[in-house]
C-alpha cells in the first residue's frame, strides 16, 4: 500500500534513523552463515544483498535459494538490490525468499507508467520497502514522478557491478534535491561508503548507508560500524 512520501518542501535532512546495512558482496562466502552472524553481532541493521544476473551488470552473484539460505541465518532484514533486466519477473521469488526491502534500477524501469508497475508488482508479493535504484550517471528526475510510491530511492555512488570501487561525490547533488523536494523516504547510498565519504552522504540527506570493503575489510568490524554511525549522525547535525 502506498504511503506518502512527501514533506513540506526545504525539508533538507532526513528524520530517519540511520540504518547501516554492510554489503554481504564483501563477505566470505563459502562461510556466509557465519559472515552473517559476524556481521550483525558486530552491530549491522540490515544486510544488504546484492543480485546481479550478469546482463544488467557484467557480474553474476546470487540468486533466490542463496538468499533464502541467508534469511534463514538472519536476524535483521534483508536489503536486496536487484541489479537485473527483469525485476518483475523475479520480485515473488526474491520477497518468497526473504527480501524486506526490494529496489529495482531506473535504467530497466525508464518511464512513469513501467515503474508504476513495477511497484505495484512489488507490493503485491508483499515487499514491505520498495526502492527504486539510479546509476551515477542516471538523472535524478527519472524518479520524480513515482516519489509518493517508494520507500526508499537508492543513489548509487558508483557503478554497480562490483564493490570495493572509489566513491563518486559528484552525485550527492541528486540526494540534495531528493530532500530539496520535500522527499521524505529513505535515501540510500551504496559504492565506495567508508570512514571519509560517509559523513558527506548524510549530510546531503541520506540515511540508509551501504558498505562492503569498509566493513567487511575492517580490522574491528564492531568499532568500525561504531565510527561510521557516529560519523553519519555527527554529520547531520
Ligand atoms: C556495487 C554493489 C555494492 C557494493 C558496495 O555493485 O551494489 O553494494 O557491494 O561495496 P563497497 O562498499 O566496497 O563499494
Ligand atoms: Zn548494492
Amino acid at each position: 500500500m502506498p504511503r506518502p512520501k512527501t514533506l513540506s518542501r526545504n525539508a533538507r535532512v532526513s528524520t530517519n534513523e540511520i540504518v547501516i546495512a554492510p554489503s554481504l558482496l564483501s563477505c566470505d562466502f563459502a562461510r556466509i552463515a557465519d559472515e552473517v552472524e559476524r556481521v550483525e553481532a558486530a552491530g549491522a541493521d540490515w544486510h544488504h544483498v546484492d543480485v546481479m544476473d550478469g546482463h544488467f551488470v557484467p557480474n553474476l552473484t546470487i540468486g533466490p535459494p542463496v538468499v533464502a539460505r541467508i534469511h534463514a541465518a538472519a536476524r535483521i532484514p534483508l536489503d536486496v538490490h536487484l541489479m537485473i533486466t527483469d525485476p518483475d519477473g523475479y520480485a515473488e521469488a526474491f520477497a518468497q525468499a526473504g527480501a524486506h526491502a526490494l529496489t529495482f534500477h531506473a535504467e530497466v524501469r525508464r518511464d512513469e507508467a513501467s515503474q508504476r508497475a513495477t511497484i505495484a508488482r512489488f507490493r503485491e508479493v508483499g515487499v514491505e520497502v520498495v526502492g527504486i535504484a539510479l546509476n551515477p550517471d542516471t538523472p535524478v528526475e527519472r524518479v520524480g514522478d513515482v516519489l509518493d510510491e517508494v520507500d526508499m530511492v537508492l543513489v548509487m555512488s558508483v557503478f554497480p557491478g562490483f564493490g570495493g570501487q572509489a566513491f563518486r561525490p559528484e552525485v550527492l547533488p541528486k540526494v540534495e534535491w531528493l530532500r530539496a523536494r520535500g522527499y521524505a523516504g529513505r535515501i540510500e547510498m551504496d559504492g565506495g561508503l567508508g570512514i571519509e565519504t560517509l559523513p558527506a552522504c548524510a549530510a546531503a540527506g541520506a540515511d540508509t548507508l551501504v558498505a562492503g570493503s569498509a566493513v567487511f575489510g575492517a580490522p574491528d568490524m564492531a568499532a568500525r560500524i561504531v565510527e561510521l554511525r557516529r560519523r553519519a549522525l555527527a554529520a547531520r547535525s
